[in-house]
């Protein structure tokens, strides 16, 4: 299945550009329309329920949205274009009440720290102590 899941402007006074994102379910992959900016992700299954009456299972029991790698052109870079990308695949996350790991370098260290409206989103053990 694919479909469109997002579009608009975006970056700063200059910077606007109109960018329409396709969502790929069966690559695992949110893209550009031309397919040459993508975020790749992978799906793992809720690990299973821990048979105690006081544990939490691990994630709330969720699928996580493993991130695993986010490209963007040479030539398009710095324009918000990433951003986007992980915008989609968050909302996605979000309306399939999933959680996001961040394997992926830019969610973890740039995406994540400037967006904390999506904190609830990821995985808690993976938040960088460093940031
Ligand atoms: N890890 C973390 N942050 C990174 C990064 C990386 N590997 N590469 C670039 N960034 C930061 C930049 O420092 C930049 O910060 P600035 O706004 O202060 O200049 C910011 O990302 C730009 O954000 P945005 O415009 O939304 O990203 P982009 O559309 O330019 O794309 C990448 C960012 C990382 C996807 C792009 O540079 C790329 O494809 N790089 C090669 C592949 C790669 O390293 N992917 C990330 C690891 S999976």
């Amino acid at each position: 299945m694919a479909g469109i899941v997002g579009g608009g402007g975006g970056g700063g006074v200059g910077k606007e550009s109109v960018v329409t994102i396709v969502w790929d379910s069966g690559r695992q992959r949110f893209a550009s329309q031309d397919g040459q900016a993508y975020l790749e992700y992978k799906l793992k299954p809720p690990p299973p329920a821990v048979s105690s009456a006081v544990a939490l299972p691990v994630n709330n029991g969720k699928q996580v949205m493993d991130v695993l790698h986010t490209f963007v052109p040479a030539s398009k870079r710095g324009l918000g274009l990433a951003s986007k990308l992980c915008i989609a695949a968050f909302t996605h996350a979000r309306d399939h009440n999933m959680l996001v790991l961040p394997t992926c370098s830019y969610v973890s260290d740039t995406f994540i720290p400037r967006h904390p409206e999506w904190n609830g989103l990821v995985v808690p053990e993976s938040f960088n102590p460093k940031l």
